[in-house]
């Protein structure tokens, strides 16, 4: 599994190539050059972090130039540099202070962006579809503001597709759709990465790339030769046209289904949103009795930012399998809002705890 990172094996590379020949090919950020690869998502975003503070500090050695920009809403991870960037009380307040220099903005607010990137920022990282916050999707506008902002200050720009990349939309990066002006300066990725192995990857440019240097961040474990071969056979499976075009012939169906069901019961689906295969419906109710009643039949789902369910299958589930747990949610929320008709499972009170 491991060999000391004294020792050269030629996995680490073939991934490193596999990924950014693949982000390229995809018509996502076209100037990939460089990865980093480590062993979970708040590790890359660690990673992201520190390649944006160094470069803040090339760029003016004067040190004034550390401020990292996230979104209220975001979900970055829980080590101390990740969390930071995780404005969320829930996360942050047990473990207060955060580091110093993490501002916060409001997602796809536009007007805001000239006051919260400035000079002295370094790096932003935005999610171009927050998962945890809801599955609130970033618009074009915005993220074209934001990374032109981002250029004109010299700020790193770094998108965390650890939750929407990987194909998840039905294109290996959930940014593929954006101009080359909106591309990132770095991606993050992680999860779908390893298929169920502990890996992640930090992808820079070349702009990035050439401010770090051997030393400046390193990882025992990262890229050993288990999870480089592992990835690298993931990423091309991923990668697929075949399996981006079933993703979004799933998305089809499960949207057709939620349709049925706000029309069902409009006064419980208010909203539907994501894309691909990372759906969200807003809820107008608290969701936990509709989770508990859809275990007890089987069916895991989960909740996210306010009153939303999370639907994030795997990219593999089957037409068969989206119609049964459909049909499940149907009598979840069926037993849910009219408890008297059809025997109401037990009900745990309390939050129901989103695992991310
Ligand atoms: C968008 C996003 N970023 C970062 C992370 C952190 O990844 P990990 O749990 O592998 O540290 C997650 C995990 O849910 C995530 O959804």
């Amino acid at each position: 599994m491991h060999t000391s990172n004294l020792y050269h094996h030629p996995w680490i590379g073939a991934l490193s190539q596999l990924l950014i020949q693949k982000t390229v090919e995809s018509g996502s950020m076209h100037d990939a050059n460089a990865v980093f690869v480590c062993n979970s998502g708040t590790e890359a975003n660690e990673a992201a972090i520190k390649f944006a503070r160094k470069t803040g500090k090339v760029l003016d050695p004067s040190g004034e130039k550390y401020e990292f920009v996230s979104f209220n809403g975001s979900f970055h991870g829980r080590t101390m540099g990740a969390l930071s960037a995780t404005p969320n009380p829930k996360y942050q307040k047990p473990f207060a202070p955060m580091l110093p220099g993490f501002k916060y903005g409001t997602y796809n607010d536009i007007a805001r962006i000239k006051d919260l990137v400035t000079e002295k920022t370094c790096g932003v990282i935005v999610e171009p579809i927050q998962g945890e916050g809801g599955v609130i999707v970033a618009t074009d506008e915005f993220l074209i503001a934001l990374s032109a902002r981002c250029r004109e200050v010299g700020a790193v720009l770094i998108y965390d597709e650890i939750q929407c990349g990987l194909s998840r939309t039905g294109t290996l990066w959930a940014h593929a759709s954006l101009p080359r002006s909106a591309h990132p300066n770095i991606i993050t990725t992680a999860k779908a990465l390893g298929n169920g192995f502990p890996i992640g990857a930090t992808i820079v440019n070349g702009n990035v790339a050439e401010k770090i240097v051997v030393g400046d961040h390193g990882t025992t474990f990262g890229g050993n030769p288990l999870g480089a071969r592992l990835a690298h056979y993931i990423v091309s499976r991923l990668s697929d046209p075949k399996l981006q075009d079933s993703v979004l012939a799933k998305s089809k169906i499960f949207m057709k289904h939620f349709k049925e069901l706000q029309q069902k019961y409009p006064e419980l689906v208010k909203e539907i949103r994501g894309r691909g295969l990372i759906l969200g419906l807003q809820l107008t109710q608290d969701p936990t009795p509709i989770v508990t009643a859809a275990r007890e039949r089987g069916l895991l789902v989960i909740t996210a930012g306010t009153n939303t369910l999370r639907f994030v299958p795997s990219l593999t589930v089957t037409e068969g399998e989206i119609e049964e747990g459909m049909a499940i949610l149907d009598e979840a929320m069926q037993v849910v809002l009219t408890p008297g008709e059809e025997p109401a499972g037990k009900q745990v009170n309390g939050e129901v705890d989103s695992p991310n």
